[in-house]
């Protein structure tokens, strides 16, 4: 039975995810700050703060306590939106957090779990607002999007490169997913998309991607 790890399953996309893979026959750990719905006998769940000292710890725990022994797919997807989107406007602690947890935590996620991933996929969830190349074309110059999302996004785009350029790494495929404009808590209210929807063609990315790199969970362009 194949493994996967999801952070932020308690909703939203991260919930469509484990419940998608789950009927795919695969074991699913998910963490998150509050619980989550799913009652499933190969769901396991980890009730903590991602950005947290101690959740690398609490990971290898819940890995040694249920014997796993490998993990095949990771998933960092947590994350939140931001505000600020003028100069006068950036809170410089949300830019902080923002940082802390669309980057800091995916790369602790795959420090801590380094040692159970061979042959197997690591997944950061995106966003096009994180695009430097869209950025630098003026997309999103005067639209009202957050620097802070911006940048935390950017930085984990960064990191997904890094990683897919890491020897001790190179088993692995790594790769970044856009999931397109889904109805969710921190998605567009007026998204054409359910979670659902952004999950499966999610899915068809990760499972089949030929190669390290960005997709778009419907096809639309993807851009580092
Ligand atoms: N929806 C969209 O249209 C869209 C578009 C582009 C990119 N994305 C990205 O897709 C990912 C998922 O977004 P979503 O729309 O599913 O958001 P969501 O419905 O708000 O869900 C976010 C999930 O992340 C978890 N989370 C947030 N902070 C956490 C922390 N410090 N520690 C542990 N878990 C944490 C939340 O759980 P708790 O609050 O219980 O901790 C929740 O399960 C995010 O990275 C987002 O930036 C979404």
């Amino acid at each position: 039975m194949n493994t996967a790890l999801i952070t932020g399953t308690s909703k939203g996309i991260g919930l469509e995810l484990a419940k998608q893979l789950l009927s795919r026959n695969y074991t699913v750990i998910g963490i998150a700050r509050s619980p989550c719905p799913i009652e499933h006998d190969n769901y396991f769940h980890l009730t903590a703060d991602i950005t947290s000292e101690e959740c690398p710890q609490l990971l290898k725990d819940i890995f040694l306590d249920q014997g796993f022994s490998r993990l095949d797919l990771l998933i960092n997807n947590a994350g939140v939106g931001a505000t600020g989107c003028s100069i006068e406007t950036i809170d410089v602690n949300e830019l902080r957090s923002q940082f802390e947890l669309h980057c800091v935590s995916a790369f602790k996620m795959v420090q801590v779990l380094c040692p159970y991933l061979d042959n197997s996929k690591i997944v950061n969830i995106t966003s096009r607002l994180g695009s430097t190349k869209l950025n630098a074309r003026g997309d999103f110059n005067g639209k009202g999007f957050s620097y802070a999302y911006r940048i935390a996004k950017a930085a984990q785009n960064m990191l997904s490169l890094c990683l897919a350029g890491d020897e001790r790494l190179s088993s692995n495929l790594v790769i970044s997913i856009i999931p397109g404009l889904l109805r969710t808590d921190s998605g567009s209210r007026d998204a054409k998309n359910t979670a659902e929807e952004g999950a499966q063609g999610m899915l068809d990315v990760i499972f089949f991607a030929p190669a390290n790199g960005i997709y778009h969970a419907f096809g639309h362009e993807a851009e580092y």
